[in-house]
C-alpha cells in the first residue's frame, strides 16, 4: 500500500458512496501522519490507515457494519493491514458492544468480530486510528467530547458508554505523553 493507491480506493468509494466520510477519512489520515510522525512511527502507514479505516462506507449508509464491509473489501484485495484497521478503530473499549450506534450486519458476522477482538493485541496504530477517529468530523477537528455527546445523542447511552469514554481519554493521554505536545495544539495544521 502507498498514498497514492490509498487515495485511488477512497476515489473509487467515493464514486459509490459520496458523503461526509470522505473528508473524514481525510481528516482521520492527516492527524495520523502528524502524530506518527512525532511519535517516530511509519508517517505513510498512518497515512494510509487513516484514509481506509471506514472504506465499508463504500457500500452504503450503514451503521458498524461498515466495520466488517471494510474488512472484507480489504481483504479482498490483498491488504491484510489496512483490514485490520478496518475492524479495530472503532473498539477503542475493546467489546463487541462498544460501539455507539447499531450493528446491521449477519449474527455470524458479529461473532467473527468478537473473536478477532478476543484474539488481537492493539498496536500503536491501531491506537493511533482509534484516537484520531474520535476527534475528527468531516468538517475538520474536534475535542473529544464533542463525538463522545453527539453520539449519545444520536443513538442512546449504552451500558458501555461510560468504559468507551474513559477508552478514549486513555488514548488521548497515551498519544500527548508518546508525542510529547498537547495532541489539541495540532489541530492548526
Ligand atoms: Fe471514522
Amino acid at each position: 500500500m502507498n498514498r497514492e493507491m490509498a487515495k485511488q480506493i477512497l476515489a473509487e468509494a467515493k464514486a459509490l458512496n459520496d458523503g461526509g466520510w470522505i473528508q473524514h477519512s481525510y481528516n482521520v489520515a492527516h492527524l495520523a501522519e502528524k502524530i506518527a510522525g512525532l511519535c517516530n512511527m511509519d508517517v505513510d502507514k498512518a497515512y494510509c490507515f487513516g484514509l481506509l479505516h471506514d472504506i465499508g462506507r463504500r457500500n452504503g449508509t450503514m451503521q458498524s457494519r461498515h466495520i466488517i464491509d471494510g474488512y472484507k473489501y480489504m481483504l479482498s484485495i490483498g491488504c491484510n493491514e489496512e483490514a485490520r484497521i478496518c475492524l479495530t478503530h472503532t473498539f477503542q473499549y475493546k467489546d463487541i458492544h462498544g460501539i455507539y450506534d447499531n450493528w446491521d450486519c449477519e449474527k455470524e458476522d458479529i461473532e467473527f468480530v468478537e473473536n478477532y477482538l478476543k484474539s488481537v493485541e492493539y498496536n500503536d496504530f491501531d491506537r493511533l486510528i482509534q484516537l484520531c477517529d474520535a476527534l475528527s468530523l468531516s468538517s475538520g477537528y474536534c475535542y473529544m467530547e464533542k463525538k463522545m455527546v453527539s453520539a449519545v445523542r444520536k443513538f442512546g447511552f449504552k451500558n458501555t458508554t461510560i468504559q468507551k469514554w474513559n477508552a478514549i481519554f486513555d488514548l488521548k493521554e497515551f498519544f500527548d505523553q508518546k508525542a510529547g505536545v498537547d495532541i489539541y495544539t495540532l489541530f492548526d495544521m
